[in-house]
């Protein structure tokens, strides 16, 4: 049902009639960035949203100029002569029914759905070449920081091979929020309270948002599609205050490192809390920033880096795509190949174990490790612990992390481990 029945005005040669899917935090950024910069040619004259009055009436829509169309009648946009739909719903459905819709009737679509473009994203972008229309979602991984854009048209002449960094601005606030010191639930709720985190933090923390984001680079920069559900997360609630403090004697610090790299037919890809180098630009991001380090066989390294979230910054990246189709900008496209997906990565490792100390576990650990084949490389204790629950760290020679876990099962059942061991890969500088 409309909620007025006035319509928008009619369409002008050379304009570009968008409609807005979702008058959210993104949704309502970009219609002020629209509204505050009135750029040539765009002219927003729909915004659909479901019990679309209170959106309407909200102080966000102030800056909505007056001749727009407020429905919730998903069908009125589909018969509106609207050139560009942008979606700022999220989630899988109704979002894809509807995209399949408006890129079957000749409309362009621009959105931030980063788990819709991760799971149907190739089926999407094919739908929009059958019908001649365009699909951009550049901001549907690490919000205002063009690493999308930047990867499909600036780096595209590269042959990328690996890719890692940090696409989720939640966990790294919590993290490098943790490095001077506070602890993870200390961390979360303050996270919780300024709104970086879901009442529910699973997707965030869990590596899911990250995963579904690292899905979409390794399409753009491998040109690799891979299957979502394969890749392997870690969540980062087991990471403690004592991690950090072994991490910095190694001159390390913790991050959620999204990774993938382009080995013959397999990609290795990973997300999870990895120690990093001080060295590497991947921990020099502070607060919600997200940072994305690409590395090309011809051009080196290429770093992204600003913020990966907040709805002026990811308006900004969903209104450039907008002026990119509305310019008729063509994208460029590379053929893409199903790869199979490994969470294995041949790296050095640390191990955190809390065990009621007695004698003999440093050995019955070293034994556990060199039955699989794994070295050594140093043993870290701390001093000030109670011996009934001691952290201590040991770190590993670079060796897989399938090989580490093979051994990891029978030290966890030893009677003196007090917590689930755990076993973080360490970034080189190179990685
Ligand atoms: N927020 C960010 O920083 C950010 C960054 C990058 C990408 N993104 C992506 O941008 C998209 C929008 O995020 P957001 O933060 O703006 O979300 P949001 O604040 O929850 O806004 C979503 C809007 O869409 C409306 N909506 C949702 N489902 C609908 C449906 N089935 N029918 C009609 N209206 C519907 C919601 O209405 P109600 O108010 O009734 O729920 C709300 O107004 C998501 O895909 C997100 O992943 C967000």
């Amino acid at each position: 049902m409309a909620i007025k029945k006035k319509t928008s005005s009619k369409a002008v040669a050379g304009q570009t009639r968008v409609a807005l899917l979702g008058f959210g935090t993104v949704g309502s950024s970009v219609a002020r960035v629209l509204a505050a910069s009135r750029f040539p040619g765009i002219r927003l004259t729909h915004i659909f949203n479901r019990d679309v009055e209170r959106k309407r009436g909200s102080a966000a829509a102030k800056c909505v100029p007056a001749d727009v169309v407020w429905t919730q009648s998903i069908d009125e946009i589909f018969a509106s002569d609207v050139d560009v739909v942008i979606e700022l719903m999220g989630g899988l459905n109704p979002a894809e029914g509807w995209l399949r819709k408006a890129l079957s009737a000749g409309k362009s679509v621009v959105t931030a759905n980063k788990q819709l473009i991760a799971y149907r994203g190739s089926a999407l972008a094919a739908l929009a070449a059958k019908h001649n229309t365009q699909l951009l979602y550049g901001a549907a991984v690490a919000g205002g920081v063009p690493v999308i854009p930047g990867m499909m048209q600036g780096l595209c002449g590269d042959q990328t091979t690996r890719l890692s960094g940090i696409v989720n601005g939640t966990c790294n606030y919590i993290l490098s929020r943790m490095e001077t010191g506070a602890d993870y639930a200390t961390v979360l709720a303050d996270a919780q309270k300024l709104g970086y985190a879901e009442a529910d933090p699973s997707a965030d923390v869990d590596g899911y948002d990250a995963r579904a984001k690292l899905c979409i680079l390794s399409r753009i920069a491998l040109h690799a599609e891979l299957n979502l559900d394969e890749i392997v997360t870690q969540s980062v609630a087991q990471v403690s205050a004592i991690d950090f403090a072994y991490a910095k004697e190694m001159n390390c610090t913790i991050r959620q490192v999204s990774r993938a790299q382009l080995d013959g037919a397999t990609v290795h890809a990973r997300v999870g809390p990895m120690l990093v180098p001080m060295t590497s630009p991947i921990a020099w991001s502070h607060g919600t920033q997200n940072m994305v380090v690409v590395s090309g066989r011809f051009g080196g390294d290429v770093v992204f880096s600003g913020h990966g979230a907040g709805g002026d910054p990811t308006a900004v990246a969903v209104v450039s795509d907008l002026l990119a189709v509305s310019q008729r900008s063509i994208p460029v496209s590379l053929p893409v190949r199903k790869r199979a997906v490994s969470g294995d990565f041949l790296a050095r490792h640390y191990l955190r174990f809390v065990v009621d100390d007695r004698p003999g576990i440093v050995s019955a650990i070293s034994g556990a490790l060199a039955k699989v084949g794994a070295n050594i490389d140093s043993i870290l204790q701390r001093r000030g612990y109670p011996k009934h629950r001691l952290p201590f760290v040991v770190t590993t020679e670079p060796c897989l992390t399938s090989t580490l876990e093979k051994a990891l099962k029978p030290i966890s059942r030893m009677d003196c481990m007090l917590e689930r061991p755990l076993c973080l890969q360490v970034l080189e500088v190179e990685d």
